[in-house]
């Protein structure tokens, strides 16, 4: 009786210990998975990671002035399913983008059914714009139509964008500016100022 208990008992403990040691096994797995883009969705901490992060990945403006448009065509296949971009090209289940870069948004194609989300986002398809919406549409104008989930490479979205561009809008890159930490300055003395204005309308 006793014996048997005692095996039992054993084969119980080993049981746990297996269990143990692939819980452990598969968080490894699973945590090594993780793309550390992702992380950056999290919290930003004021004043702390997000710009040491920003500052090691070159800016939109760098990555435009390097981008290849030919590459871009190929990141657009993503696209096709529901896109055309030649000139007066139809509209599928999103709307044609021949020239869309610069445009107002959700204004492109006049007879397209854009969705709430989108139309009440206002602004213009700038390269920044373009951006941000590229890397997630839903983060962009939460509730939007399109269902894309988005492109996490920075360099693909920067080539598309190029391509797009290339596409019946052919406006100027942005300049790559190199910020000085003079200007930074100053325009923290400015909020500073704004700051102190709302105090003093407060007070009067
Ligand atoms: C599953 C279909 C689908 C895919 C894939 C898709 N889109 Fe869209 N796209 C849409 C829909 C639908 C809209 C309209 C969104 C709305 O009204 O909220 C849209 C809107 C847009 C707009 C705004 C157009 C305007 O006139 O304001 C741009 C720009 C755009 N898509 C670019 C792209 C690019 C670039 C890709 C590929 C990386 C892509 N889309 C992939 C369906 C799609």
């Amino acid at each position: 009786m006793t014996d048997k208990f005692n095996t039992f008992a054993g084969w119980t403990l080993f049981a746990g210990i297996v269990a143990l040691g692939l819980s452990i096994l598969s968080g490894m797995y699973f945590g090594a998975d993780k793309h550390h883009e992702l992380e950056t969705f999290g919290y930003p901490i004021e004043g702390g990671e997000e710009e040491d992060g920003a500052a090691a990945g070159p800016s939109l403006p760098m990555l435009l002035a390097a981008a290849d448009p030919a590459a871009g065509e190929k990141v657009f296949a993503k696209c096709v399913a529901c896109h055309t971009i030649d000139q007066g090209g139809a509209t599928g289940i999103g709307p044609n983008l021949f020239g869309v870069v610069g445009t107002g948004i959700a204004s492109h194609a006049p007879g397209f059914d854009y969705s709430g989300a989108l139309k009440d986002h206002g602004g213009d398809w700038n390269f920044e714009n373009l951006d941000a919406w590229l890397q997630s549409p839903r983060n962009f104008a939460n509730g939007t139509k399109m269902s894309f989930a988005g492109l996490g490479n920075a360099e693909d979205r920067a080539n598309l964008i190029v391509y797009m561009n290339s596409m019946g809008s052919n406006l100027a890159l942005p300049e790559v500016v190199v910020e000085e930490p003079a200007e930074a300055e100053a325009s923290t003395e400015g909020e500073e100022g704004a700051e102190a204005e709302v105090e003093a309308e407060a007070a009067a």
